[in-house]
């Protein structure tokens, strides 16, 4: 696993940082390369790979059912799912009618749900639900300004960061679609272990009965691919801010191993090592 200073390095980076140097592949265009691309960074970086999700699993049930740990670990995830979603509004190159419906339907999926819900709200009543004390009001969640006061360093810099590079280029958001699914199965079934019907809760249950992060995947990707077409010259910036963006997640599953080791530290001699 990359250190997290490395993660946090990588998650501070500029954006004016230069664009990587792609090798020549004579035949293939941009739009043809980029699901590649994608998926090999999604690889490199497979969130249930990360110690965190082994140690939210292994933790004594005494430590695993604690509303404080709950409600930490609530805040880091819900802070950074909350700063892709609100930074989606601003994704660049989508402005023809076309591109603009199927903008559209993406800010649908995020937060206009069936009777007026949202996936921030479904995933704070899974958190409620199981007991976690969250530590900021819900209005806190707002454009990172007030928010990454409440955050520790390698989470204020992802949120900090997908702010930024979720508006220069569509590599961010590719590369954290491909890899929702992963991290959103390996969340539900860790935190089953301490709450078996958490996986009934409709943020992981619609998601998962519907396919829904697969269909963004594939979405931010088609999308991608049609805007590459026009314009190949952007491939360099999207892999990139691509590659950005997974370093920050790698940050991120770090920012929640720490809570989780310390709460380790805080409990009694007998839970896992970290
Ligand atoms: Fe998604």
């Amino acid at each position: 696993m990359r250190s997290s200073a490395h993660s946090t390095a990588a998650a501070d980076r500029p954006p004016s940082a230069p664009v990587v140097d792609l090798p020549e592949h004579p035949g293939q265009t941009a739009a043809a390369r980029l699901p590649a691309i994608i998926d090999a960074i999604a690889e490199r970086h497979r969130p249930s790979d990360k110690a965190f999700f082994r140690h939210l699993r292994a933790l004594p049930p005494a430590v695993g059912r604690d509303p404080k740990l709950l409600g930490d670990l609530y805040l880091v995830y819900q802070a950074a799912m909350h700063a892709t979603r609100a930074a989606v509004y601003f994704l660049p190159h989508l402005d023809s009618p076309d591109l603009r419906k199927r903008k559209l339907q993406i800010f649908i999926d995020d937060d206009g749900l069936p009777g007026g819900d949202t996936h921030h709200h479904q995933l704070s009543r899974a958190f409620q639900a199981i007991g976690a004390a969250c530590p900021i009001d819900e209005q806190a969640f707002d454009d990172g300004t007030e928010l990454t006061r409440h955050l520790d360093a390698r989470t204020g810099a992802f949120v900090r960061l997908a702010k930024t590079l979720y508006a220069r280029s569509l590599g961010p958001w590719c590369v954290v679609e491909t890899m929702s699914d992963d991290w959103m199965h390996a969340l539900a079934s860790a935190l089953a272990i301490h709450f078996p019907g958490i996986v009934n809760e409709p943020y992981f249950a619609d998601c998962f009965d519907q396919g829904v992060e697969e269909r963004h995947a594939a979405e931010a990707i088609a999308v991608t691919q049609a805007v590459l077409e026009r314009r190949p010259d952007l491939l360099a910036v999207t892999v990139e801010d691509a590659t950005a963006m997974a370093d920050a997640l790698d940050g991120l599953w770090d920012a929640m191993d720490e809570i989780v080791c310390t709460a380790i530290r805080q409990h009694a001699d007998t839970g896992p090592s970290c």
